[in-house]
């Protein structure tokens, strides 16, 4: 065979290996390779396709921008086209890439903006005479779909903006689900027996996609707007970053993270730090984007097929991994949940080496037709535990073996399964995934209910966390965590323990005190009641003046307040009747225990009651003091610091180190227009 038969055959391997993964990846979500690995496939088949342009075709997946539009929303054609990127991989393929624009610059010298390139989906916003009409998909780049409707529910895309936008213009932007987000909407599914996401960009996408808006609307989904499309009836900056600044100006979103930079060496520096601190994003991203700041460059540059010249994806190392499932083993959640997870062989994925991963329930684990000893993909991105996506169906052997958890847990003496801890008999409700250990005592279930109780979003008690949760179990000091209020009567006991100061005995008791005064709302989350999260506790905090009252309630009381539907009463009420759970609420009681009584609200609330602002940075139009008085004329408050109470972070010019801990703690963050407006609205 001659070296271009060659060529041509393992182009059309390619191709059709590609449209597979294609397949698999984007319509029926389960991936059987890496992003990594799927990358290294069209990177030979792009670079195989240079070679021999004579084997081009219009209907290879190169050409390809994204997935095809779907009819069912109704199609939009694109007046400017939404390009894609081409990609650098590593330091030399940036350089070359620097150098051919330098070429065709004639040697110009050009400055750079660099952005991250967040993994989610690419939006096309038009507005019209102030108004948001139109917000688009890319499909493929020419056409997409029609998701107005769904992307109105966004928070920070604003539905209209000042007088001083163009009477008719269109934005472009990345539409991405943070991780925190992404975690608990994972977890909420994993518990409803739903089918997970394999990723936040598949989470973001699938959101955005539904045809009822009113679930899209239930999705923690955030915007960074990263360009301007088109813009008629008014002269528009001549620089990228300009017209960002100018588009912030809008009041439209823009990333705090975005760099100037004025040569290449700034470029690599921005690369180096944000690969390394990729893991405190509170978003997922595989790498930056770097643009080139002057339109008149971008002009002279222009594109080939679809990728502009001017712009170039330089892609972080790949976070996921293939690896063997060595066992699924079973932990004991805090609400007593049989959690499956994976031991791995270990693996190094992006610089850590991963040993465990998530496997969340049984279902998912027979859907994904995850096996003992398969080769899997491991994924490390943004969650806080690496997850296993999928098996790699074709490296199978045949000596995998399928999952059962009743299996796993069996004891053939007692001819029942058992919990792994503590050995109770394991069960499930109807219509549940889950299986429990039944044994609010167990003793995995109690260590990790004393560390949720003393979480920072509960009674927050400094100095326990995990490690002081196990050692206090370990040491029989408590039994549960209604106990920790009774440490100080064991202040010697604690002093014979290793290690432990009595400088931080008695800090951690002076803790504990504190926390005696938390609001109510905070003591129904911290109790653990199942399917009681935050915003629950609030409601309920919100109906019942204490926490007696609540104990009190029967079953209709719980279903007569709207959102409390009888999955959560029937939680509500078990955790209220469980005799070992009257002793921790008389525990907390004889302590005294008691929360503030909530004030009364009145009918005529104002408007931004119980909201609390942070403002951080220069703001325009407003003095701070004059944007902190109309928050609080509107009921608001403002306060100075960042707490996990704070509602909105108000983000000025230069914001300060505030801007990073709102995103850690997943803030919303509003600009200075867009607090006008909620004053406004609510003038
Ligand atoms: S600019 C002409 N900037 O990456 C330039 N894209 O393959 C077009 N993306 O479709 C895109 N973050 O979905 C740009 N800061 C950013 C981005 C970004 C993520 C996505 C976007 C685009 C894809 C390119």
């Amino acid at each position: 065979m001659s070296k271009q038969d060659k060529a041509e055959e393992r182009i059309e391997k390619l191709r059709a290996k590609i449209n597979r993964h294609n397949h698999l990846y984007h319509v029926l979500d389960s991936p059987e390779i890496s992003d990594a690995a799927y990358d290294e496939l069209m990177l030979e088949l792009r670079r195989l396709e240079e070679q021999y342009p004579q084997f081009m075709t219009t209907d290879s997946p190169t050409q390809r921008v994204g997935a095809a539009p779907i009819e069912a929303f109704g199609i939009v054609e694109h007046p400017l086209p939404l390009l894609s990127l081409g990609n650098a991989f590593s330091q030399q393929e940036l350089l070359a890439w620097n150098e051919r624009t330098s070429r065709m610059l004639a040697g110009q010298q050009a400055s750079f903006v660099c952005e991250h390139k967040i993994d989610g989906l690419a939006v096309a916003l038009t507005y019209v005479d102030r108004r948001l009409v139109v917000g688009a998909t890319r499909g493929d780049g020419y056409r997409g779909e029609n998701i107005t409707q769904n992307l109105r529910t966004v928070r920070s895309i604003p539905l209209s903006v000042p007088r001083e936008a163009p009477p008719r213009f269109e934005v472009r932007g990345e539409v991405f689900m943070p991780k925190a987000g992404f975690d608990k909407l994972n977890r909420e599914r994993a518990e409803a027996g739903q089918p997970l996401f394999a990723n936040p960009r598949n989470a973001a996408a699938g959101s955005v996609r539904q045809l009822d808006p009113r679930i899209t609307a239930t999705r923690p989904l955030d915007i960074y707007i990263y360009m301007l499309g088109y813009a008629e009836g008014r002269a528009t900056p001549d620089s990228h970053w300009q017209t960002l600044e100018y588009l912030k100006s809008l009041g439209f979103k823009v990333n705090p993270h975005n760099r100037q930079c004025n040569d290449i060496l700034q470029v690599e520096d921005y690369y180096n730090t944000w690969m390394e601190k990729r893991e405190e994003l509170p978003y997922q991203a595989d790498g930056i984007v770097v643009k080139i700041d002057l339109v008149g460059f971008q002009e002279k540059l222009g594109s080939i097929g679809h990728e502009p010249r001017w712009a170039i994806a330089y892609k972080f190392p790949a976070v996921q991994g293939n690896t063997v499932l060595k066992e699924i083993k079973i932990s004991v959640g805090r609400t007593g949940t049989l959690n499956p997870y994976a031991v791995l062989e270990p693996v190094s994925i992006g610089g850590v080496t991963i040993k465990q991963a998530a496997l969340h329930n049984e279902d998912d684990i027979r859907r994904k037709d995850i096996r003992e000893e398969d080769t899997v993909i491991v994924q490390r991105a943004g969650e806080v535990i690496p997850q296993v996506i999928g098996p790699v169906i074709s490296r199978r052997t045949g000596k995998e073996k399928p999952f059962s958890l009743v299996d796993k847990l069996y004891n053939h003496k007692k001819g029942r399964a058992l919990c792994p801890i503590c050995g109770a008999e394991v069960f499930k409700s109807e219509g549940e995934v889950m299986y429990y250990c039944p044994n609010a005592a167990c003793p995995a279930q109690m260590q990790q209910r004393l560390e949720h109780f003393a979480s920072r979003g509960a009674m927050d008690i400094r100095g326990i966390g995990d490690k002081m949760s196990a050692l206090l179990f370990r040491e029989k000091v408590v039994k549960d965590f209604a106990d920790v209020y009774y440490l100080k009567e064991k202040r010697d006991k604690l002093l014979g323990i290793d290690r432990m100061a009595a400088k931080s005995i008695d800090n951690l008791i002076q803790a504990i005190e504190k926390s005696k005064q938390r609001p109510l709302p905070r003591l129904i989350y911290a109790l653990g009641i199942r399917q009681i999260g935050g915003e629950t506790a609030e409601i309920l905090a919100g109906e019942f003046d204490s926490l007696g009252s609540l104990a009190g309630a029967t079953r209709d009381k719980l279903t007569s307040i709207h959102t409390i539907g009888p999955r959560i009463a029937d939680s509500v009420a078990a955790f209220f009747s469980n005799e070992g759970n009257k002793e921790i609420i008389e525990k907390l009681r004889r302590a005294g225990v008691l929360p503030p009584a909530e004030k009364e609200t009145s009918p005529e609330e104002l408007p931004l009651s119980g909201m609390e602002f942070v403002i951080t940075g220069r703001l325009d139009g407003l003095s701070r003091q004059e944007a902190e008085s109309r928050i609080k004329s509107h009921g608001g408050t403002a306060k100075s610091d960042i707490t996990r109470n704070t509602n909105y972070l108000v983000v000025g010019a230069e914001p300060g180190s505030k801007l990073a801990r709102a995103q850690s703690l997943d803030i919303k963050q509003i600009n200075e227009q867009e607090l006008l407006r909620l004053l406004d609205k609510n003038a």
